[in-house]
């Protein structure tokens, strides 16, 4: 079944792919120049994605506008719609700003999503003007709005299982360390042969079947895993600047003395290791958070 729906979903790339690069410019060139709102947003405040932890409220109170009509409860129903258009709205605002960053398929299964929610907000809120239209007192056909309303949570469930699909099945959003265990082990760092560790100048390093990025910043060499907790950017390609390493593919910025994020997308901090001198050469480990 899920194989079916995910090609199904995949078959919508013929015109999520170019809906997604167009949102894509449109959405960065709002959100982006808004550096503190973005952050806000993808909820590095929070530690944790804020669209995932948002997207459950518009539904469960959009439920309630089903139960309530089928209790016979209109004036409870139609409170109920409007604080879920209203709980939807915010939560596409978290969303658009991990749609901003977001590349490849994951992008257009994101469109798909997006789409489908656009589609059901639409939809409420035809229901809610119809509901708003009838009369207050007397007998009033709710047939119509009601019916809308129920196609509307069809529709946004659909919505959230290709947003889910994009979490769980892509790793949209997710901490790319989740499962790096925190070893405590001193393991020999292999330097690249003619690696100077010039001053703020980050340079590549193995440790095991690891990879860090390493910065001398005066006597201190900073060194954090080199793959970008956002989405695997490679941060030895990236920019030091303000005590911090800056990723290349969408600008989160992690703080070299401890990994901390500091500027999102990403809303997780990078795995930081210490360094010293062994016998055979530099050797370095996971520092426990
Ligand atoms: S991969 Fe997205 S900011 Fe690094």
């Amino acid at each position: 079944m899920g194989r079916l729906l995910t090609r199904l979903i995949d078959a919508q790339a013929a015109w999520a792919r170019p809906l997604g690069d167009f949102n894509h410019r449109w959405l960065g060139a709002v959100l982006r120049p808004l550096g503190p709102v973005k952050d806000l947003l993808h909820g590095r405040w929070l530690g944790h994605p804020l669209h995932a932890a948002s997207t459950d409220i518009p539904i469960g109170i959009l439920l309630l506008v089903i139960v309530f009509d089928l209790l016979g409860q209109p004036a409870a129903a139609g409170v109920a719609l409007v604080v879920g258009i209203v709980a939807m709205a915010l939560s596409a605002l978290s969303g658009s700003a991990d749609y901003v960053d977001t590349d490849g398929l994951a992008r257009i299964r994101a469109t798909v999503h997006a789409t489908l929610m656009v589609a059901a907000l639409v939809l409420y809120i035809v229901s809610l003007a119809m509901r708003a239209g009838l009369p207050a007192e007397g007998p009033a056909d709710r047939t119509v709005p009601v019916l809308l309303s129920v196609v509307a949570f069809v529709v946004l469930n659909a919505g959230a299982y290709v947003g889910g699909d994009v979490v769980y099945a892509l790793g949209n959003m997710v901490d790319r360390h989740a499962f790096r265990g925190p070893g405590t082990k001193w393991i020999r760092l292999e330097l690249p042969p003619d690696a100077e560790l010039a001053e703020g100048t980050p340079v590549r390093a193995r440790l095991g079947i690891n990879t860090l990025v390493l910065v001398r910043v005066g006597e201190s060499i900073h060194a954090l895993h080199e793959t970008c907790a956002h989405a695997g950017g490679p941060l030895s390609q990236g920019i030091v600047a303000d005590g911090c390493i800056e990723c290349p593919w969408h600008g989160s910025r992690f703080r070299l003395s401890d990994g901390r994020a500091m500027k999102g997308p990403t809303v997780y901090d990078q795995p930081r290791y210490e360094i010293r001198r062994g016998e055979d050469g530099w050797e370095a480990r996971r520092v426990a958070d």
